[in-house]
């Protein structure tokens, strides 16, 4: 069994874990796919193979939303006082925090993101969305309505849950997409048909085992590892799923909206961004060095709110492009296990192929490098902090979300702030945007203008439980997190009474 390469630095603990034969979570069980068919699970850091993992297909999906259906349609969960349902995702989250290094590892290595970034943001930010969904279970409730309609009447609305959920989630943040995703769904009393990403599917694996511990009936959630379109597409298209919840590329979150057409399932899509980063001529500079460059390193630069395209002040253009060309070869790249480690391998072949493609165009149309540009080793999917200057609208690095350690760098000179911002709107996405700077009306105009569903002033990718995440424009439709997210997974009844 482990004749696998699996990194010495992980635990005996964690390196069993990885080598078992998994299994996923279909009605409390733990189960192989029906077809007994398999899939390799790679470690970016090496591109070797480091175990496998269950191949889900249609018939898989039908076994799944089949329990799903019955938890939802039968069993307790829907039905539980709000109080045991809050228990239970405290559960959860206390389980996810005795086993934070463990998760944290288990990131590391099938993700490749550093092992010191998985401990104190991946996991800690999964364990706090359950904390905090398990704290909105007692607090979802209709309202009262005063009618004005000709007699007597007393009106109401009841918030109930809004059925089966199906969602799938990308890569990036394997355990953290999975808590996005699960806890609100859960806290609102749906159950849920969960597809991981085939390239992680480790930590959500794990995950289900914690569900299935802390308590989660048989049904409630259901956990499955499998393709786009071996199980991703059977399970969108579903007749027996009411909603699909979605976070991933913009391409496939359009087939997502037409493989729901067929039973018309309610839709929430978390997708791309092109997020503009705005640097003004009264930033501190050395904090808009460190942040901007943060925007667009952290995670590699695979963050669906990535700082890419960088807009600085032409009065301190040279400067802050230095900085932050410094900051990106001072990085150092390495396995994500590696103490040392400030930036891992991207997560696939396919991505490094992808993002290595997209420098190459960029340079093709003109751009300079100030920064990196190149792969990073002989081995795994190490790609160096990238800087590009000579952009412009119209390049594919400028338009396209690389989803890489890649950012294009422009100068601007207006003094009118309307101009800049049609500049930063001049995307087709609308997720995020950060500004740098120390004037107050600046920061506040900006914000407002800026179409985008996050704005961040003097720092980037800060997040909380609490905080609505989602897209503007072809970034998405609805919010992940906060009280937002508890639309996607309720309906509204109208109650009214002739008295
Ligand atoms: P993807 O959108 O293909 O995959 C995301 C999830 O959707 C995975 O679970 C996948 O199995 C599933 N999926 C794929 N095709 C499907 C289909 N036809 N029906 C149902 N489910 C399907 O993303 P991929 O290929 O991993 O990455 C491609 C690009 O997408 C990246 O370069 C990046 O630009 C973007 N992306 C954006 C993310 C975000 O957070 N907004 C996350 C991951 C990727
Ligand atoms: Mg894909």
């Amino acid at each position: 069994m482990a004749t696998v390469a699996i990194d010495p630095r992980i635990s005996h603990s964690t390196a069993g874990f990885v080598t078992a034969d998994h299994k996923m979570l279909i009605d409390g069980r733990f189960v192989s796919a029906a077809s007994g068919k398999t899939f390799p699970v790679y470690n970016p850091a090496t591109g070797e193979v480091i175990t496998h993992a269950p191949e889900a297909e249609a018939e898989d999906v039908n076994r799944a939303v089949a329990a799903a259906r019955r938890a939802f349609d039968e069993g307790p969960w829907p039905r539980m006082s709000p109080s045991e349902r809050g228990r239970i995702l405290w559960r959860v989250a206390e389980l996810l925090e005795k086993h934070n290094d463990e998760f944290a590892e288990i990131e590391s290595l099938d993700n490749g993101k550093p092992f010191s970034v998985a401990r104190i943001a991946d996991v800690p930010l999964a364990t706090d969305m359950f904390r905090y969904m398990g704290g909105w279970t007692t607090k979802i409730a209709g309202k009262t309505f005063p009618i004005s309609f000709p007699g007597d009447f007393h009106s109401y609305t009841l918030r109930e849950p809004i059925g089966v959920v199906a969602q799938i989630i990308p890569w990036n943040f394997p355990l953290l997409m999975a808590a996005w995703k699960l806890a609100p769904a859960l806290a609102c009393g749906c159950t849920v048909v969960l597809k991981l990403a085939e390239q992680t599917p480790l930590s959500g694996l794990r995950l289900a085992q914690i569900l299935h511990e802390a308590g989660v009936p048989p049904g409630a959630v259901n956990v499955l590892t499998g393709f786009g379109e071996g199980a991703g597409a059977p399970l969108a298209s579903h007749n027996d799923v009411d909603k699909v919840a979605f976070t991933g590329s913009t391409e496939v979150g359009k087939l997502i909206v037409k493989a729901a057409t067929g039973n018309l399932k309610k839709v929430s899509l978390e997708l791309g961004g092109k997020s503009p980063v705005l640097v003004f001529p009264d930033a501190r500079i050395d904090n808009a060095i460190q942040g901007t460059a943060s925007a667009i390193f952290f995670n590699h630069g695979q963050c669906c709110c990535a700082g890419s395209r960088l807009f600085v002040h032409e009065k301190i253009y040279d400067e802050v492009v230095e900085g932050v060309s410094k900051v990106a070869s001072g990085i150092n790249v390495a396995p994500g296990l590696d103490p040392s480690c400030q930036m891992g391998p991207l997560v696939s072949d396919e991505q490094y192929r992808k993002v290595l493609g997209y420098i190459e165009s960029g340079v093709n149309e003109g751009a300079k490098v100030t920064a990196g540009g190149a792969k990073k080793a002989e081995h795994g999917y190490f790609v160096q902090p990238t800087v590009l200057t000579n952009t412009h609208p119209g390049m594919k690095v400028v338009d396209e979300e690389i989803f890489g350690p890649v950012v294009c760098a422009t100068p601007f000179s207006d003094k009118d702030i309307e101009a800049i911002l049609r500049k930063a709107n001049d995307s087709i996405y609308g997720l995020a945007a950060s500004v740098w700077t120390e004037n107050l009306s600046t920061a506040h105009k900006v914000a407002r203008g800026l179409r985008a569903g996050t704005v961040w002033v003097n720092c980037h990718n800060v997040f909380d439980a609490s905080l609505a995440f989602g897209g503007y424009k072809q970034s998405g439709w609805g919010r992940e997190m906060g009280e937002e997210v508890l639309h996607n997974y309720l309906e509204t009844k109208a109650v009214t009474i002739a008295l």
